[in-house]
């Protein structure tokens, strides 16, 4: 059963990818930000942990409208996180413990602080600087009203009017303004930034929003338009992404991007072999906890990637969703940006059961696995406090939703220092719940029930089971509430999403579990096994 690892250059097709969002990871100088110096002194922790390349959400230069979404200087780290050389620095001793580095690239959007959008609203209408973002003419007798019907991402208008009276377009905030990707500078840009991350040690990069950049020149209105989306998932991203994964190939890259698609032939168009390597699949994560439907999830992942050879991923959360053992606590499971709601009430104990089921389930899948960090230590989403919430999301909707912060808090490290063990001196930008230091990394690392060792465990076992890289999966049994797979000849997962304890299939060994079998070889309710077979 002990077997090789993937070829080096194949490491993205299985690996475990680990979301820094660093704002919130440690703070290395005290100052209430997470930043690159308190990435660097707990690299020893993702080590341990086993996780083979760390993604980082965006830490260039931004007025962090957007957590960083809103990059105003590509080639700049935030001086809140550090300096480019310690991000060089960073990347190569994440090497050195066998971690690879992610970043992230936002390309349908700067920050309206970027160089280039200051120079369109000085330069006025018509100039060349404004013909790199979408700049219009409103409609209405004065021009006052925007100039189409679309809606923003983070809800209401996505354009906003200027001085000179021309509107521009922002699919997310209005300090985030949209990029013209019909203008070749705006490529040439891109494909230069691409660069300048690769040549500095990066094994791949994330592709934010990806399949928005693209618009109708004309920016049509949605009502009764027929034929292609203005902006969604148009043809001509593909010629895009095909230039980008040439320069990928000259530094053995790999890309990862977000691609919320319902359409399975489209999403699995951008990844073709001439184009991004891997997407998220939005289709597990949001799925309930629901033998039947992920059941089809799982197979609808595999069927859509086979033909194109990409590996599927397996995501349960990231800085955008609600965290998982609240959702699967709750008693709608599945995940809706639309249904989001203040309130929401969750039985945290059996969202952390089933927490610990669906992680040794989507450790088990084919395809690379994303653990978003404190998705190891079991955190639930965290209730921010009203006045302490920054999410544009939440001010967008006028206080309807409650954004994305509750899923932002700094991580609790130490249970017995400030701020547990966190880094910071005075009060973090977004408050620890006050029961933050019982789910501490240093609390959890000496208690073998905890979720980190779980976690912990798991990931020493995937690097040893060849078949975990490579076995085919092969479907054992079927019924609502059962998912039992075998991976290779060896190995079988098995999770029950029932009530009732079911009987374990045949096996020689029990590798791990997720919660205490009940001794006469049956497997609870909320809980998964890896068997030896
Ligand atoms: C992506 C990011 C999200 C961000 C948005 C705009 O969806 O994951 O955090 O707000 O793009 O850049």
């Amino acid at each position: 059963m002990e077997g090789s690892q993937p070829a080096a250059d194949d490491w993205w097709r299985s690996a475990v990818i680990y979301q820094v969002y660093v704002r919130s990871f440690a703070d290395g100088d005290g100052d209430g930000t997470g930043d690159l110096s308190g990435v660097r002194s707990r690299l020893p922790y993702l080590a341990e942990l086993g996780v083979d390349a760390l993604w980082f959400t965006p830490w260039y230069l931004s007025p962090m409208a957007d957590g960083g979404y809103d990059v105003a200087d590509y080639r700049t780290i935030d001086p809140a996180f550090g300096t480019l050389a310690e991000a060089e620095k960073l990347i190569a001793e994440a090497r050195e413990s066998g971690i690879r580095t992610i970043v992230d690239i936002v390309p349908n959007h700067v920050s309206d602080q970027h160089a280039w959008f200051r120079a369109a609203l000085a330069a006025g209408p018509g100039s060349p600087e404004r013909a790199l973002f979408h700049f219009r003419p409103g409609r209405g007798e004065h021009g006052e009203l925007p100039p189409n019907d679309w809606e923003s991402e983070f809800g209401g208008v996505p354009w906003t009017r200027v001085a000179d009276g021309e509107w521009y377009l922002h699919l997310f905030a209005a300090e985030q303004p949209d990029l013209n990707w019909a203008h070749p500078a705006v490529r040439q840009e891109h494909e230069d930034i691409l660069r300048f991350w690769f040549e500095r040690g990066v094994a791949g990069v994330r592709i934010d929003s990806a399949a928005l950049l693209a618009k109708d020149p004309e920016l049509p209105d949605l009502a009764g338009h027929r034929g292609s989306h203005p902006y969604l998932d148009r043809d001509e991203l593909h010629d895009i992404y095909r230039g980008w994964r040439a320069i990928a190939d000259e530094f053995g890259g790999i890309f990862v991007g977000e691609v919320w698609l319902p359409d399975s032939e489209r999403f699995a168009r951008y990844l073709r072999p001439d184009e991004l390597h891997t997407a998220f699949n939005f289709t597990f994560l949001t799925c309930p906890w629901d033998g039947e439907r992920l059941r089809r999830a799982i197979d609808e992942t595999l069927a859509e990637h086979a033909p194109v050879k990409a590996p599927a991923t397996w995501v349960l959360c990231n800085h955008d969703i609600t965290r998982t053992v609240t959702r699967y606590g709750r008693a709608d499971t599945g995940f809706a940006f639309t249904s989001k709601a203040f309130g929401v009430p969750s039985d945290l104990e059996l969202g952390t059961r089933r927490a610990r089921a669906a992680a040794l389930l989507s450790l088990a899948l084919p395809g690379s696995v994303y653990l978003y960090q404190g998705e190891e230590l079991g955190l639930p989403e965290a209730d921010v406090p009203l006045d302490r919430v920054q999410d544009p999301m939440y001010f967008r909707s006028q206080g309807r939703a409650p954004g994305r912060d509750g899923c932002r808090t700094p991580l609790p490290w130490a249970a017995g220092e400030p701020y547990a063990g966190f880094g910071s001196t005075g009060d973090p930008w977004l408050p620890l719940p006050p029961d933050w230091p019982l789910r501490a990394a240093d609390r959890q690392a000496e208690d073998p029930a905890s979720m980190l060792s779980l976690y912990r465990e798991a990931l020493r076992l995937r690097r040893t089971l060849a078949a975990l890289h490579t076995g085919p999966l092969r479907w054992l049994s079927e019924g609502p509430d059962l998912l039992v797979f075998a991976r290779g000849e060896n190995l079988v997962c098995a999770v029950n999403l029932g009530d009732a304890p079911v009987h374990l299939p045949a096996h020689t060994g029990i590798l791990l579990a997720s919660g205490p079998l009940d001794g006469e070889d049956r497997l609870p309710g909320d809980t998964a096994v890896w068997l030896a077979v």
